[in-house]
């Protein structure tokens, strides 16, 4: 039976209470810095008009990504949500010296509206969603399209594939086991023992290559109050790319890319997209940074848009043909005149389409080497390394 608004409340104070009970304040990912979010979304020809852009956080915390957000945006509104109390606290005191452009909303998401929110160019929705109960989900899907100005880009982080729909099967297990009315440390001691315990005894059954031996490692390595929060939560829903395309879609706002490595192929329509996020969930899977977008949904990625080419390869040797190695993890990879032309200039500094294109024609036509299709080629290349994750698009204003 469907829970009752005021019992949906309830279910949220108590989901926020476990923020207060066991804080989370995590140390910043700076790989969905606005300027990536954006710099992605950008290649799809999404993204804000200005150099100033506002930004939302549904579900802040204690506001460490709008900080960043702050940080990279001198001027625009930072809105933050949440209904932690603590969490809303800490966040206040965070962004009070970001002055009127910054405000902490301590409320439910339930009793948000676009009216009053207003309209923004960046969303962020980091470590939410799936904690939410599935009405609250559906009100939030729609808060976020309502929220986002046309061009308007949303970032939404989500668990799916195997491993995560056994994680959400352990949790059932492990709350249904553990004496809720302990205190959340000892909530945690017990529900380790309990998960050892099934851990040997899958072994003994099914082996010891057995798939769900991977996710108790997992659990039992997971800090105490990360464990608390996701083992041992309200609600754990996985969620799949082509779920929340099919959600969101239906009001305009489609998924672009992931930020990280993605599949190859650069299909114009984003429920392609979203199918091939799936598949790569479904042979590995884990969680997701993805990000969507008010925009045309049949637009493909083009890094002649409006971004800057970012790479962290090194050349190595002086060999033909040249080889570049990427330092954070070791891989090196072969280029061939194009790639190895671009991966040299951008070695010295990040450089937008415009720059990079004519250097790299007078540098393949310095050396004596076919550079008439050049462009063409090189956009292939810079798209082909940026799904491998060698090559990072970061925004510029407009
Ligand atoms: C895992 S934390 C993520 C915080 C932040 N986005 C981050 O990445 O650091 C989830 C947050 O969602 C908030 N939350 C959960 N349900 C909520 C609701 N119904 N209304 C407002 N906030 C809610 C919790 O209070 C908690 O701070």
């Amino acid at each position: 039976m469907a829970d009752t608004p005021s019992e949906l409340r309830d279910t949220n104070a108590k989901i926020a209470g476990t923020y207060d009970r066991v804080p989370y304040d995590p140390t910043p990912i700076p790989g969905i810095d606005p300027e990536y979010v954006l710099g992605l979304a950008a290649l799809y020809g999404a993204g804000p008009r200005s150099a100033s852009y506002d930004v939302l956080d549904l579900g802040c915390g204690t506001a460490v990504q709008l900080v960043r957000a702050a940080a990279q945006n001198g001027s625009g509104r930072l809105i933050g949500t949440d209904l932690s109390q603590s969490a809303c606290a800490l966040a206040t005191t965070r962004c009070a010296s970001f002055g009127a452009r910054a405000r902490i909303d301590c409320a439910d998401f339930l009793d948000l509206n676009a009216k009053d929110l207003g309209a923004f160019d960046l969303i962020y929705h980091v470590g939410v969603l799936y904690i939410t109960p599935p009405d609250v989900q559906r009100h939030l899907l729609g808060l976020i399209a309502a929220c986002l100005k046309p061009g308007g880009v949303v970032l939404i982080s989500y668990h799916y594939g195997p491993h995560s729909l056994l994680v959400a099967g352990l949790r059932n297990t492990l709350r249904l086991a553990v004496n809720r009315d302990l205190d959340p440390r000892e909530q945690v001691q017990s529900a380790r023992t309990v998960l050892r315990t099934m851990a040997r005894t899958v072994a003994q059954i099914g082996g010891d290559r057995h798939p769900m031996l991977s996710v108790f490692q997992y659990g039992d390595a997971l800090e105490d109050s990360i464990f608390y929060h996701e083992l041992l939560g309200e609600h754990f829903h996985p969620l799949s790319t082509a779920a929340l395309e099919g959600a969101l879609g239906e009001q305009g706002v489609h998924f672009l890319h992931s930020i990280g490595p993605g599949p190859q192929g650069r299909p114009a329509a984003a429920r392609e997209r979203a199918m091939m996020a799936d598949t790569l969930d479904y042979a590995g899977g884990g969680y997701r940074y993805a990000v969507f977008a008010k925009t045309d949904p049949l637009r493909g990625p083009d890094p002649k848009s409006n971004v800057t080419w970012k790479s962290t390869l090194v050349r190595e040797g002086t060999q033909t043909p040249a080889v570049f190695r990427e330092p954070a993890s070791g891989l090196s990879i072969t280029a061939a005149d194009v790639s190895a032309a671009a991966l040299e200039l951008l070695a010295a500094q990040p450089l937008p389409w415009a720059a990079l294109a004519p250097a790299v024609t007078e540098k393949l036509a310095a050396r004596g080497a076919a550079a008439k299709d050049a462009p063409k080629q090189l956009e292939d290349d810079l798209l082909a390394l940026w799904q491998y994750a060698l090559l990072t698009p970061v925004w510029h204003a407009p």
